[in-house]
């Protein structure tokens, strides 16, 4: 077997090189030809390329098969792109009929929703974010691309890019959070794992970064919903992570199902045209989201589905996802000149744009290798790395009196929990191949970690939702004689992602309860969270000793959790997303502006908050402990003003006070105090995860250049603006050290 994780290192070296520019789409050489096939094509053929459909899905071994109706279509050069087919076999055979039968031999592109896994099941996306680690992040697309390519698959739809301030909403779980420059980057090396460094790594795949625009924006956190921002809030908070991938190299976008301003993406042509095609300069392809163009219908903006493929094919929706407005609809209307043809030929070029980038017309069987898809699937290398990326995703939250990490020789240990033992959670929300035989559960690697000499017992001692408490007693009796508990507590996989949005956030079933009656009995209690949004957990935060966030993790989950809880890695994971204390106090996010009255905890003011609950988060962004202890000291600036083309050194000191080697995610935030627009309190501009060997200190800098402190201003330049701007720096959204400077201009 090839080895893969070796290219990263020389990957990193070429990106400071070539990824300060923007990667380009267009080739001049490729976009002749194009303009050669488009000037032959007929109408029927173009309206092709610009549809697609889903495969009839597939069954339990993976085997995908075609509608017979959409094999005459291929034939007939009549669709361009398939969604959830792969497998070297079926794609190999269905490109044969596109590049044999078809008049023209324009290959077929295959695309499929590998979020965080096809068969080997990485850690969700929310997890990986939390590891602010841009070595796990890049990996995990980069063997993503190469198993999902050797099993024929061309494009993933993701990286969801979407920033998520609202908990309640299911699709928290795919994506980084809520921080626009920890969500860039991760967008960015998200979109160079997938697509190669610009396809110069074998096995690269189109990236497709979604749901454009602001989707994590639905008011009430409800799936679908509604979309009502400022154009300067759509700038600088929800376009960034987009703005990022695009700027390295992703050829692809999906829009989104949601309305902003009252128009739905899918017919926004001001988001799509305007802001995205011309402003930011797009080359790719836009797909729409699945049957988002039918839908509106009943947005309520089209009458019928051929007003709705006009709307969307003005737009700039390139693809019409399995609603078949653009096959039914599209050729009466450039018949009757109700659609300009060149709208039509500029979407198709954009599709054939995207098949030459991937060489699709050099080689349309470069991923049907049935040898690749053999190799390439769920090896030891890529189920290492799954681990890695999970014990790294782990945030500890609460550490009282050190009681982690667990000695391997203690005496006894109960684990508690219906999640504890379940195979199939932790395959997250986005599973796809991912076979729950392969789950190491958490009992599973307590086992693995533990030898004969530790009695282990295990209890479900209640389910996720159930009520009953038929299994508190056995659980109870057994915390009872154990030396310590192990209680795993959360969510099933299946209550986060798309439309599993939740009116409350709280712990479900009577699993708290559960807690409650075990912590009576016995003090030495570490909670482990599995869930694929925060949640609010008041009453463990307040009693438990020790609480680990461990999101979904993927196939390793048991073995990662287990490294940690025993030491074996000292955990460094950090949120990327605020935990509230209360439902009632979401949208609830760092980054918030100070307004006109901002919070006191002197109840006889008139200021912004609520009368019966803290201002504070129960976990800030930013958050997460470690087995080391770290002092931060000494903030200080190369200088205290500095004009536009200067840089700002930001230094401070570390000091690891413990005895363990440990790894330290340092964080830097700056607020800018004055400006044209109100600006947030504190916005992160710039982390690095630094390696601190115990009793060491160690200094590290950060340089700020005047693009970190730019906006989008009321006419939406980027700019910064002359004033006073505070910096801090810390290991977290709050606790941090203070400096300030002045920007001259
Ligand atoms: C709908 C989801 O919103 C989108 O994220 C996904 O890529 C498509 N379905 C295709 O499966």
């Amino acid at each position: 077997m090839k080895k893969f994780r070796f290219y990263f290192t020389l990957l990193l070296f070429a990106n400071t090189c070539l990824f300060a520019q923007k990667v380009k789409l267009i080739n001049s050489k490729t976009e002749a030809t194009i303009d050669s096939i488009i000037s032959i094509m007929t109408i029927e053929e173009k309206i092709g390329q610009i549809n697609q459909y889903s495969a009839n899905w597939w069954d339990f071994n993976g085997v995908c098969t075609v509608k017979p109706e959409h094999l005459l279509l291929i034939e007939k050069g009549e669709v361009g792109s398939f969604l959830n087919i792969f497998g070297a076999d079926i794609t190999e055979k269905l490109q044969k009929i596109a590049v044999t039968k078809s008049r023209l031999k324009i290959p077929l592109l295959f695309a499929l929703d590998v979020i965080h896994g096809f068969k080997t099941t990485f850690p969700v996306p929310l997890a990986e974010a939390s590891s602010w680690d841009m070595d796990i992040i890049f990996n995990s697309a980069r063997y993503q691309a190469i198993e999902a390519a050797s099993n024929g698959v061309h494009w993933t739809f993701n990286p969801m890019v979407d920033i998520a301030r609202d908990p309640r909403w299911g699709r928290i779980v795919e994506g980084a959070g809520e921080d626009p420059y920890l969500g860039s980057q991760i967008a960015k090396y998200r979109v160079l794992g997938y697509q190669g460094n610009n396809f110069t790594l074998p096995f690269s795949i189109f990236a497709c970064p979604k749901h454009f625009a602001a989707y994590g924006a639905v008011e009430g956190g409800r799936d679908y919903n509604t979309v009502d921002i400022s154009e300067t809030t759509l700038f600088n908070v929800y376009l960034p992570p987009f703005i990022s991938a695009l700027n390295n190299g992703a050829g692809t976008l999906m829009c989104s199902f949601n309305e902003i301003g009252s128009i739905p993406s899918s017919a926004n042509k001001h988001l799509l045209r305007d802001i995205l095609k011309t402003k930011l300069g797009f080359e790719g392809l836009v797909v729409s989201d699945w049957n988002s163009i039918g839908e509106l219908i009943n947005h309520g903006i089209a009458l019928d589905s051929k007003d709705a493929a006009i709307l969307s094919i003005n737009a700039g929706v390139d693809i019409d996802m399995e609603s078949n407005s653009y096959f039914n609809n599209l050729k009466e209307l450039i018949n009757t000149n109700k659609i300009d043809i060149k709208i039509i030929n500029d979407a198709v070029k954009r599709v054939l744009r995207v098949k030459f980038a991937l060489g699709l017309f050099e080689n349309p069987f470069k991923y049907c290798n049935k040898s690749d898809e053999k190799q390439n699937t769920l090896t030891t290398e890529m189920i290492d790395f799954s681990r890695e990326s999970a014990k790294k995703s782990i945030v500890l939250l609460k550490n009282n009196d050190n009681i982690l990490p667990l000695k391997k020789d203690i005496k006894s240990i109960a684990i508690i929990g219906y999640l504890a033992n379940s195979k199939k959670n932790p395959l997250g929300s986005w599973e796809q191949l991912g076979d729950s035989n392969n789950v190491v559960t958490l009992l599973e690697g307590i086992k693995n970690k533990l030898n004969n000499s530790t009695k282990i017992d295990y209890s479900v001692g209640c389910f996720i939702t159930d009520s009953s408490r038929k299994y508190f007693s056995e659980a109870i009796e057994l915390s009872k004689n154990s030396d310590y508990v192990i209680l795993n507590i959360g969510e099933d996989s299946k209550m986060t992602g798309e439309a599993k949005s939740k009116s409350n956030i709280n712990i479900p079933g009577i699993q708290e309860e559960l807690a409650k009656e075990i912590y009576k009995v016995n003090k030495n209690l570490i909670v482990v969270l599995s869930n694929g949004r925060p949640l609010t957990i008041n009453w463990l935060s307040e009693n438990v000793p020790a609480i680990l966030e461990t999101w979904f993790l993927g196939l390793q989950s048991g073995n990662a959790i287990a490294d940690v809880i025993f030491g074996d890695y000292n955990p460094s994971g950090k949120l990327p997303v605020t935990f509230p204390r209360s439902t009632g106090q979401i949208p609830f996010y760092y980054n918030h502006k100070n307004t006109g009255r901002p919070s006191s905890n002197d109840l006889t003011q008139l200021t912004s908050r609520y009368t019966d609950l803290s201002s504070s988060p129960l976990y800030p962004f930013g958050y997460g402990l470690s087995y080391s202890t770290y002092k931060y000291s000494n903030l200080r600036l190369d200088k205290k003003s500095l004009n536009e083309s200067d840089s700002l050194k930001v230094s401070i000191d570390i000091e690891n006070l413990s005895n363990r080697d440990g790894n330290e995610i340092v964080q830097l935030y700056i607020q800018d105090i004055t400006a044209s627009l109100t600006r947030p309190v504190k916005e992160l501009k710039a982390f690095r995860k630094v390696f601190i060997p115990a009793n060491s200190k160690t200094t590290i800098s950060f340089t700020l250049k005047n693009d970190d402190l730019a906006f989008y201003n009321n006419q939406l330049e980027f700019v910064s603006e002359a004033g006073n701007f505070k910096v801090f720096v810390g290991t977290n959204s709050e606790e941090v050290l203070v400096n300030s400077f002045e920007l001259i201009k």
